[in-house]
């Protein structure tokens, strides 16, 4: 089984491809803790995948909550590995999933990364690709993943094949804790009115389930403790209305696209 968790479709990607590899089933991380599922039944060599995107170097918090509860019936030492998406680099993200997984009774066996197209807009450059980059970064992370899935397939233990940034430590622990505590919340987003098309595409996208927008009114945070600050509802809005901390006008947008990944 996979566990995912992805905002703009970049580890939903990688993730069906590790299904497709594997043969083994999707579990959206997002919609079991909206369910509270996490009890869940494990065939005899089922593998086990987390796959979640890099948010200030360690897993999102929501993926973190959810390992700290998961059970896993009829767990042997099933081979478990964790698949991480990033725009850089990934720190101790590993470290602290390892950790999680221990206290849910499970091994973590191997980690692996990938770089793909940006998706944190914040707080001072546009750090969002240009299309041009996404689709290259796009291919890279492709040849990438071909060269991963053998072991991934052919179950190899003891595997760390992540880039892991120059100062993990200070990445992960110093600015990773401070961004968890200042920007991981949904009160910094704004939606501009008169832009707003009331389409409420950005209530369809939040993977957890935090906007509502009744038919013809603006968007609402619904501050249901989930939000992640992945920005899929920033990168999707067709007009551009949703703003981040009054930073993020004007900036790029990216959302993963199938058509991204042709070589036209
Ligand atoms: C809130 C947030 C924090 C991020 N932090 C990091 C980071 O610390 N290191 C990094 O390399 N990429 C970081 N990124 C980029 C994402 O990890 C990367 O774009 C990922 O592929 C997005 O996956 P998704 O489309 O499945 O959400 C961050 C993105 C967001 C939205």
């Amino acid at each position: 089984m996979i566990f995912y968790f992805s905002g703009t479709g970049n580890t939903r990607f990688i993730a069906s491809q590790l299904s497709e590899a594997t043969g083994e089933r999707l579990i959206p991380i997002a919609t079991a803790v909206l369910d509270g599922k996490y009890d869940y039944e494990l065939a005899a060599s089922e593998r086990i995948g987390f796959c979640f995107p890099i948010h200030g170097w360690r897993p999102p918090f929501i993926v973190r909550d959810f390992v700290k509860r998961l059970q896993l019936k009829g767990y042997q030492g099933n081979y478990c590995y964790g698949f991480a998406t990033c725009g850089d680099d990934v720190g101790l993200a590993f470290d602290y999933l390892r950790e999680d997984l221990l206290s849910a009774g499970i091994t973590l066996d191997s980690a692996f990364s990938v770089i793909m197209p940006e998706t944190y807009n914040f707080p001072v450059i546009d750090q969002i690709d240009t299309p041009e980059n996404a689709r290259r970064k796009i291919a890279d992370a492709k040849d990438r993943l071909s060269r991963l899935l053998p072991a991934v397939v052919e179950c190899r233990r003891g595997v760390t094949d992540v880039n892991e940034s120059r100062w993990p430590r200070i990445n992960s622990r110093l600015l990773g804790s401070f961004f968890v505590k200042h920007w991981v919340t949904d009160a910094k987003f704004t939606v501009d009115a008169e832009a707003c098309l009331r389409c409420g595409k950005c209530r369809q996208v939040c993977p957890v389930g935090n906007i509502e927008c009744p038919e013809g009114k603006l968007p609402r945070w619904r501050h249901n403790g989930l939000c992640t600050t992945c920005f899929a509802c920033y990168h999707h809005c067709p007009a551009h209305a949703i703003d981040f901390a009054g930073r993020t006008r004007g900036k790029r947008q990216y959302y993963f696209d199938k058509n991204l990944t042709s070589e036209n």
